[in-house]
């Protein structure tokens, strides 16, 4: 059984975002497809989302996001030992974005490369860099999350082009120093249903071609009902999973920041978890599902609205394609 560590290893030092400027409204989404307003708010929770425009890709956001949260930290690029990005939208398959990211942003000292863990990314970053920190091979990690959601979404599908939005969330990890820190992690994931949330070609087992481009299946596909039960089952899991580890109660715990999907998966997943949603942090209604930037973005927007400050313990809680599931607690 994994307990909790007696002392944390790695700390939250600085977080930061970078959301494109251009939002698209449910009502101009109203005019690109079948649907409205009143479907998108209820089923969903999601009013309007950002769209990265043209050549800015995950690489840009990634960068505006991290630079965002060194200057959070007080640290410049080059104190930066690792830079671990996760994205489901390379802007190429090689080499990793989180090597463009590096040259943007001059990190001259760092190694960097990415990994795919879809929406579940920052929990299972934070993990990351708290396990390079352990292992001695860094002091400074910058664990970036950043989605172009826009570019692998069917814009003639209703069933998806409402759900996603474009952005970019960064923290700057350190070796931690004194109580605060990450308690706890929990990771898990079941490729055995990789098929209810894929893109079925696009990679090297199935490469673009003129037949995929028509059957369209280098765009996203989702089983909605069956990515919603499972969703709130291993979100809950994880919660409950990462709290054990941390040897904290629900009831000590400040602020829940979970993935932003679904305003309904986010009720479901508080009340199973037993945290009121006065002490749930909620932005999907402006963003939409951002993957893996949605929890970072959330994080950050917390801190920066006084939510949350230095001593808060915060619940993070993510779930994805793969499928993946992840959770931290920290202290702040
Ligand atoms: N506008 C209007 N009607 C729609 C739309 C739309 N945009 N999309 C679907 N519908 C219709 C369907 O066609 C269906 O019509 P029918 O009954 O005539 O067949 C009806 O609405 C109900 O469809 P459901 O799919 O059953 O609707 P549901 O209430 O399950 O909501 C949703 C769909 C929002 C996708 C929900 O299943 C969900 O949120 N699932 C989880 C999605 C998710 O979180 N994905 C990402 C997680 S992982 C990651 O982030 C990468």
């Amino acid at each position: 059984m994994i307990s909790r560590a007696p002392v944390p290893i790695a700390r939250i030092a600085g977080t930061g975002r970078f959301l494109p400027p251009r939002v698209l409204t449910n009502a101009e989404l109203e005019a690109m497809v079948e649907t409205s307003d009143e479907w998108i708010r209820t089923r969903t929770g999601i009013t309007e989302r950002r769209v990265a425009e043209g050549e800015m890709g995950a690489a840009v956001m990634g960068a505006g996001a991290a630079e965002a949260a060194l200057a959070n930290a007080g640290l410049t690029a080059s104190d930066i030992d690792v830079v671990l990005v996760s994205t489901a939208t390379p802007d190429r398959l090689l080499p990793s974005t989180a090597c463009d990211v590096q040259a943007l942003i001059g990190a001259n000292r760092a190694f960097a490369y990415d990994f795919a863990t879809a929406c579940s990314g920052f929990p299972y970053g934070l993990a990351m860099a708290t396990g390079h920190i352990a292992a001695g091979q860094a002091e400074n990690v910058l664990v970036i999350c950043t989605e172009k959601m826009s570019s692998i979404v069917d814009w003639s599908d209703r069933t998806t082009c409402v759900l996603f939005g474009d952005g970019a969330g960064a923290a700057v990890v350190s070796r931690a120093t004194g109580e605060s820190g990450i308690l706890s992690s929990f990771m898990r994931s079941d490729g055995t249903l990789a098929e209810l949330l894929y893109r079925p070609a696009g990679g090297a087992r199935i490469p673009i071609d003129i037949a995929v481009l028509d059957e369209k299946n280098h765009f996203i596909k989702m089983a909605g009902p069956e990515v919603f039960k499972n969703a709130v089952r291993s979100m809950c899991d994880a919660a409950e999973e990462a709290l054990r580890r941390a040897g904290v109660t629900s009831e000590e715990i400040d602020l829940l920041v979970p993935h932003q999907a679904n305003i309904r998966i986010i009720e479901s997943t508080a009340k199973y978890a037993s945290i009121p949603m006065e002490k749930v942090f909620v932005n999907v209604d402006k963003y939409g599902n951002m993957s893996s930037a949605s929890v970072p973005v959330a994080l950050d927007e917390a801190r920066e609205q006084g939510r949350v400050g230095e001593g808060s313990l915060v619940l993070m809680v993510a779930f994805g394609a793969g499928l993946t599931w992840a959770a931290n607690v920290v202290r702040l």
